[in-house]
C-alpha cells in the first residue's frame, strides 16, 4: 500500500507519464459466478491490495458465466476501496462499459478477439475517464493490435485461453511483449494466466510490468500470504 500511480491524461487522451516503478507487480483476480464469493475476496483483501482484477464472462465469448458488473457495487459497495481493472470476457463489451463505469472502476480490458467495433468501444472507454486496456488471448499475434497504438493505456498478454482459473502458463506467450513495447511508446503490459512462484520472476523479466494472479493466491490455505509471497519474489 501507499504506492502512487501518477496516470496524467494528455489533451488527447493518451495516458502518459506512467509511473512504472510505483505500478503494483502482482494484482489478485476474482473469478467467479457467485456475487457472495466476490464480495468475501474483496473483504479478504481490503487493505491488502490497492488493485484487484475482476473477471467477467458472459458464457458466449467463453464458456463460462461469471458474476456481472453491477454485483461489484452490492451490498456495502466494497469496491471503493480498491482500484479495479475488469477484465471483460464478453462478445459485446461496449454493452457493459456504462456499468463499469458507474461502479467506479479504473481500468477496463476488453479482448482483441471480440465482436463490434473496438476501436470504438476504446474510444468511448477513455471518453468515461477510464483507462482502456486490450487482451491478447494466446493465439492471437502482437500485430493484431498495431492498429490500436493511440487509444490503449494497457495490454493484457494472456497465458491461458481465457475462461476459468488454474490452468497451466504458456511460456511462449512472453515473446509477444518486446513486439508490443516496440510499437506502443508508453504502455503498461500485463501477463493473465497461469502465473506463480515458478514464473512470476520471468514474466517481469520479460518486460511485463504486472502480473495477475487467480488460483495460485485464492486456493492456497492463505491467500493474503500467497500474495505477499509473489510480491516478495519480485522486489
Ligand atoms: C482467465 C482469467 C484470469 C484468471 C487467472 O480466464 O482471465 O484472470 O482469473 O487465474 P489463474 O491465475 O488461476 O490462471
Ligand atoms: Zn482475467
Amino acid at each position: 500500500m501507499g504506492r502512487s500511480y501518477k496516470f496524467q491524461i494528455r489533451n488527447d487522451n493518451i495516458y502518459q507519464a506512467l509511473d512504472l516503478q510505483d505500478m503494483q507487480k502482482v494484482i489478485p483476480a476474482i473469478l467467479t459466478s457467485d456475487p457472495e464469493d466476490l464480495r468475501a475476496k474483496l473483504q479478504l483483501f481490503k487493505g491488502e491490495s490497492e488493485w484487484m482484477h475482476i473477471d467477467i464472462m458472459d458464457g458466449r465469448f467463453v464458456p463460462n458465466v461469471s458474476v456481472s458488473v453491477r454485483d461489484l457495487l452490492a451490498p456495502e459497495g466494497l469496491a471503493g476501496d480498491f482500484r479495479l481493472e475488469i477484465h471483460l470476457m464478453v462478445q459485446n463489451p461496449q454493452a457493459y462499459l456504462a456499468d463499469c463505469k458507474a461502479v467506479g472502476a479504473s481500468r477496463i480490458i476488453i479482448h482483441q478477439e471480440a465482436a463490434g467495433d473496438i476501436e470504438k468501444a476504446l474510444r468511448e472507454m477513455k471518453a468515461y475517464g477510464l483507462q482502456a486496456g486490450i487482451a491478447l488471448n494466446p493465439a492471437t499475434p502482437a500485430d493484431a493490435i498495431t492498429r490500436y497504438t493511440n487509444d490503449v493505456a494497457s495490454v493484457l498478454v494472456m497465458a491461458v485461453n481465457p475462461g476459468s482459473q488454474g490452468q497451466e502458463f504458456m511460456p511462449s506467450v512472453l515473446e509477444k511483449i518486446p513486439a508490443i513495447k516496440k510499437d506502443f511508446a508508453q504502455v503498461l503490459i500485463g501477463v493473465d494466466g497461469g502465473v506463480g512462484e515458478e514464473n512470476i520472476s520471468q514474466i517481469l523479466q520479460a518486460g511485463a510490468e504486472y502480473a495477475v494472479v487467480g488460483s495460485k493466491i485464492f486456493a492456497a490455505d492463505d491467500p493474503k500470504e500467497a500474495f505477499k509471497k509473489l510480491e516478495g519474489m519480485i522486489e
